[in-house]
């Protein structure tokens, strides 16, 4: 979804659909704009494409110079005009990306006070919250500051107030947002690429902050309503490759993009208001007929089908078999009971799998392919095309599209099991609120950042590196290691814990570090077992673990990255983070041109 808000003394209409324009890249199926015409709210919304709401501005002019604009990618509600942001009451509209989890219980509490909703958003439950804060007599920043104390997830917001010709407020918590100023005119989007035309005076809001923009000034508090300054980034990029906003490279950026891209990803496969799966694009595949499923990718991806091999047979049932495209290909496997080919690709490109995909087609298979480029080869040649929504990832060394390609499957197996039987409807609802909880952990898991930059001082040094895990970590152990050695050119292997002791155990000595990743789920014993064995060898351990698994002391002396308490269905999304960080920074201290690593192509077109 994009944000964007304009203050001026010119209409702003037409240039809040431009900015939108601007914001195509990140995916839509409707928009909207408000403004205030002679002080009062005034809104204008369609559903589909930008030029739908182009065309109605052009039919129903909207005066005003002050206003604030949306495209929608529908997560709670199907895509409709009354479901399209701005949402609104009569004292206020706003503007919202990300998900706000506990929308259900806020709305609840509304509806006993006697509040009707317009929409099957958890968008509208923040207008009626503020406009509560302002009808007990709060001024509109206090009233904002109040409710976003309440709210739970990871989202921007962007309020427009009515008769209050002289204020935007904007506010961040885990989806990114920027303030611009121009000459006498000031500007908010969800990116600098949406302000780039108006200005290139940018200010990319942090964690928590809330912006309050009138005429001649912005002023930005923190989360703890202190005031702040945040430095002015000149980016003057017309396109979104070349803007890293805050970040020195891309692949923070997108590290740091998670949050909001997994609820994208999530929106796509789940209606939020029924907590109901669903394929995307009226795509039809019924997982009750599917005996087994053939899963093969490259790379990042190949981690991610491992485990979505997890998943599918964990949570639907539905055996599955798992190859590197380029072995596919090449195995002829007798593809026994196989009903469905499912490819991993975020560029959709790879030369190895696209030709897995042909070979599979070739020998009858329904086929699917989850890709983050819709325009790409696999997703023209696919039976069956699922969106991850990361937007466009740049740095070559994959984060946000493993972990939205995780999102997908995770998605997609709930689905399977429901088509199964083997998960009943309300189980399907906590599974879809489990996952909806995703990006606000994965914004926990960034805050770590921290404690993992001084990890990777230690990191940098060292010649080689163990990872482990067991289950649902174990494809993590592996993504863990090759993203260390992408970017940081550190040897490092990952291996399942179990196998330990059947051979790398005996590499072990007081100079190799050990990471293991350690959630507090089913496999937890096992594998305190296995970092025993580590720590009686010298072996230096970096334990990934929650606050169970680090109470329960399985080894004195080991570094702890603590993570939230979590259900195991999103441990690989969330726990995928801190390695990618762990990689990102040793990268760093090593030097290393982590954006751009040696001999690595983002998208390899040869087989
Ligand atoms: C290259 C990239 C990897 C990526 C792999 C598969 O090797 O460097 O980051 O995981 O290709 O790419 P795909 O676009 O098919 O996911």
């Amino acid at each position: 979804c994009g944000i964007v808000g304009i203050i001026s003394r010119k209409p702003v209409a037409d240039r809040l659909v431009d900015a939108l324009k601007r914001l195509e890249y990140r995916g839509y199926d409707s928009a909207g704009v408000a403004t205030l015409e002679n002080g009062r709210l005034t809104r204008r919304r369609a559903e589909g494409k930008l030029s739908n709401l182009a065309t109605l501005v052009g039919e129903q002019q909207l005066d005003g110079t002050i206003g604030i604009g949306h495209t929608r990618w529908a997560t709670h509600g199907v895509p409709s005009v009354a479901n399209a942001h701005p949402h609104a009451t009569k004292r206020l509209a706003l503007v919202h990306n990300g998900i706000i989890e506990n929308y259900r219980e806020l709305k609840a509490e509304l509806e006993t006070e006697g509040a009707v909703f317009e929409s099957q958003t958890d968008t509208e439950i923040v207008a009626h919250l503020v406009t509560r804060e302002l009808e007990r007599g709060l001024p509109p920043k206090e009233a904002v500051q109040v409710v976003l104390a309440r709210l739970e997830g990871a989202f921007s917001l962007a309020f427009l107030f009515d008769g209050e010709e002289e204020l935007l407020i904007g506010a961040r918590r885990g989806s990114p947002l920027a303030v611009g100023e121009g000459e006498g005119e000031m500007f908010l989007g969800s990116d600098g690429i949406a302000l780039s035309p108006f200005t290139d005076t940018v200010r990319y809001l942090e964690e928590g902050d809330l912006a309050v923009l009138e005429h001649g000034r912005i002023t930005i508090f923190d989360q703890h309503g202190a005031e702040v300054t945040r430095a002015v980034k000149r980016a003057g990029g017309k396109a979104f490759y070349v803007d890293k906003g805050n970040h020195r490279h891309f692949m923070q950026k997108e590290i740091y993009e998670q949050p909001e891209v997994l609820s994208h990803t999530l929106g796509a496969f789940v209606d939020m208001t029924t907590g109901r799966t669903r394929l995307p694009k009226d795509q039809a595949i019924d997982f009750s007929k599917v005996r087994r499923i053939a899963l093969s990718a490259c790379g990042t991806g190949f981690y991610a089908a491992l485990v979505g091999r997890y998943y599918f047979e964990r949570y639907a049932r539905i055996p599955c078999d798992l190859d590197v495209a380029s072995e596919f290909r090449y195995r002829e496997s007798p593809l026994a009971d196989v009903d469905l080919a499912l490819f991993v690709s975020q560029s959709g490109e790879t030369a190895d799998t696209l030709a897995s995909l042909r070979y599979a087609k070739g020998e009858g298979l329904a086929t699917a392919a989850i890709v983050n480029v819709e325009e790409s080869t696999i997703a023209r040649e696919a039976d069956h095309v699922f969106p991850t929504l990361a937007g466009p990832e740049i740095g070559v060394a994959s984060t946000k599209a493993f972990t939205c390609q995780l999102m997908a499957l995770a998605a997609l197996a709930i689905k399977a099991g429901v088509d199964r039987g083997v998960i009943l409807p309300e189980r399907e609802i906590e599974f879809t609120r489990i996952l909806a909880e995703a990006p606000r952990l994965a914004n926990e898991a960034i805050r770590l950042e921290g404690a993992i930059e001084a990890l990777s001082r230690k990191m940098a040094t060292k010649k080689h590196a163990l990872f482990l895990g067991r289950g649902f970590s174990y494809p993590l152990a592996l993504e863990g290691a090759l993203k260390l050695k992408e970017i940081s050119y550190i040897h490092a292997e990952g291996y399942a814990a179990g196998e330990l002791k059947h051979g790398p155990i005996a590499l072990i000595d007081e100079t190799m570090p050990v990471v293991v990743i350690a959630p507090h789920d089913r496999s937890f014993e096992k594998t305190a077992s296995n970092v025993q064995e580590v720590a009686a060898r010298g072996g230096e351990i970096v334990l990934f673990t929650d606050a169970k698994g680090a109470a329960s002391g399985i080894v004195d002396g080991a570094e702890l990255i603590v993570l939230p308490d979590m259900p195991e269905i999103l441990t690989p999304i969330v726990y995928a983070i801190p390695l990618q960080l762990l990689a990102y920074h040793t990268a760093i201290q090593m030097g290393t041109d982590v954006d751009q690593p040696r001999n690595l192509a983002k998208s390899v077109t040869v087989e």
